[in-house]
């Protein structure tokens, strides 16, 4: 598969999660319940497959070739892709920091959660957008086939040592189950 096309797959699976995390959101702020390892798989979920697969491979393998091909880090559409996948990670430590007090009851870190919630919801929703119809389609017409082919193999490397063998359908799992449990 093109890398952009694998990253772009990557995007759908991500948005389904993002959908989730909005029912949530949505439950906690009318003041209902939601299992605290239901939210704590969401997380994990966006932790690992968005951000330390994902992302890095944008981050370490994509945006470093498309320099090299000339397009600039600086000023440019990678550095706001950078800076978005920073504010990303805010929102998701945000996240992360308000389950414990939601185990405990706490009505305050459910608005927590749910406000982070649907503020990396928003962001990454509109900066998967802009990869999906400018950054990639640029990176298709820049990038060599020589370029394109070493980042397929290279993402297939981070596959294999970030995520690991079968961990990748173990997410795919826990994103149809809270897909079930947390309908639109
Ligand atoms: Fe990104
Ligand atoms: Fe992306």
């Amino acid at each position: 598969m093109k890398p952009t096309a694998e990253l772009s797959h990557e995007h759908q699976a991500i948005l389904k999660m993002i959908r989730v995390l909005g029912t949530m959101a949505g439950r906690l702020e009318s003041g209902k319940a939601v299992d605290p390892g239901d939210l704590e798989g969401a997380v994990e979920f966006i932790r690992v497959f968005a951000d330390r697969c994902h992302h890095a491979k944008e981050e370490g393998l994509l945006f470093p070739e498309m320099e090299k091909a000339g397009v600039p880090r600086d000023r440019g559409p990678i550095g706001v892709m950078l800076a978005e996948h920073g504010e990303g990670r805010r929102n998701v430590a945000a996240m992360a920091g308000a389950i414990p007090g939601i185990r405990k009851g706490d009505g305050r870190a459910a608005g927590v959660f749910a406000a982070a919630a649907k503020g990396y919801g928003e962001l990454l929703t509109q900066h998967i957008f802009k990869e999906d119809h400018i950054l990639y389609p640029m990176a298709d017409a820049r990038l060599s086939p020589a370029q394109q082919d070493s980042l397929e193999a290279a993402f297939a490397d981070v596959e294999r040592t970030v995520v690991g063998e079968g961990r990748h359908e173990e997410f795919h799992r826990l994103l149809e189950r809270l897909e079930r449990s947390y309908p639109d």
